[in-house]
């Protein structure tokens, strides 16, 4: 069988195929059932400097190709996180902690509060005051708080991009200028529904973030476009549901994938294995290596 096995942005996984932040990252127990069905990493939900309730409900909505969130950043505050992180450590693969701040200083304040295997920073929520993609639509921004966590910490970082902008290469390049160890792309489209009988928005923000299979088009375009203008390594996530999703983003130029979403498929857990062992296979009939298929689509004129 092809080997999955290897670095993705500064952190060795037997393979690349991880837990999405937000979903299901809220609990140690649920990290690790992910790493023991299969995950090669897991990130955490979004933790900040302070305790937040979210936004009111409802915060989920099912809609036509996947899901609409306002959580509203919902968590415990890092002080009360990291026996989650140790708990989902338990697996044996790296948990990655998700971190959200409004401040190069908030965020270096989580994560020196947290030991983790490695940051991934929330420069792209949505639908949250102050902090995600109302910070991180700004080339400033996302190079200067990529600067101020990596110069705290001692293990990898990486950066969550949003493609609520024009141009998503700017703000990878900014997270590259700022010693980022791997850009995410990416997190949800900021999208909105209407209860036609009411008349009102259905999720109690108004508007939210969407995920799942409908957005994956936007991701493999974003993950291109990102790794033909980045040296860092990228990680492909947004509807991936299966192993040929998979293939695409690592065609398109993602060194790894997250699966968020497709949790809620019919599989479940199973998911991680099924989309490794998909990959695998394909590895070997192709008669490649795993490396070989990063950015294959570039190499077509
Ligand atoms: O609201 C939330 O917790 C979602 C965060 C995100 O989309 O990054």
């Amino acid at each position: 069988m092809a080997t999955l096995s290897g670095d993705v942005g500064g952190i060795w996984m037997d393979n690349p195929v991880m837990l999405a932040a937000g979903i299901l990252g809220t609990t140690g127990a649920s990290l690790k059932r992910a790493v023991l069905s299969g995950a090669g990493a897991v990130v955490t939900k979004s933790v900040g400097v302070a305790e937040r309730e979210g936004h009111r409900g409802p915060a989920v909505v099912q809609v036509e190709g996947g899901l609409l969130n306002a959580m509203g950043l919902p968590n415990p505050s890092y002080r009360h996180f990291q026996e989650e992180i140790d708990i989902g450590r338990d697996g044996g693969a790296p948990v990655i902690a998700s971190i959200f701040g409004s401040s190069p200083a908030e965020f270096v304040e989580v994560a020196r509060g947290l030991d983790a295997d490695g940051f991934e920073l929330n420069l792209s929520c949505p639908h949250a005051e102050r902090y995600g993609a109302e910070i991180g639509c700004e080339v400033y921004n996302v190079e200067a708080i990529t600067r101020a966590v990596k110069e705290s910490s001692s293990v990898p970082v990486w950066v969550k991009l949003t493609p609520n902008v024009a141009e998503i290469s700017a703000l990878g390049l900014a997270a590259e200028r700022g010693g980022a160890d791997a850009i995410v792309a990416i997190n949800t489209l900021r999208a909105m529904a209407i209860d036609v009988e009411s008349c009102r928005p259905i999720l109690g923000n108004r508007f939210g973030g969407l995920s799942g299979p409908a957005i994956k088009p936007v991701a493999v375009k974003c993950v291109y476009d990102l790794a033909g203008a980045v040296k860092i390594p990228v990680i492909g996530v947004g509807g991936v549901s299966s192993w040929e999703d998979a293939c695409e983003m690592i065609i398109a130029g993602a060194r790894g994938v997250q699966v968020g979403t497709a949790l809620g498929n019919a599989e479940g857990y199973g998911i991680f294995r099924s989309i490794s062992e998909g990959l695998s296979i394909y590895l070997d009939r192709k008669d490649m290596a795993l490396q070989e298929l990063v950015g294959a689509a570039r190499r077509f004129p």
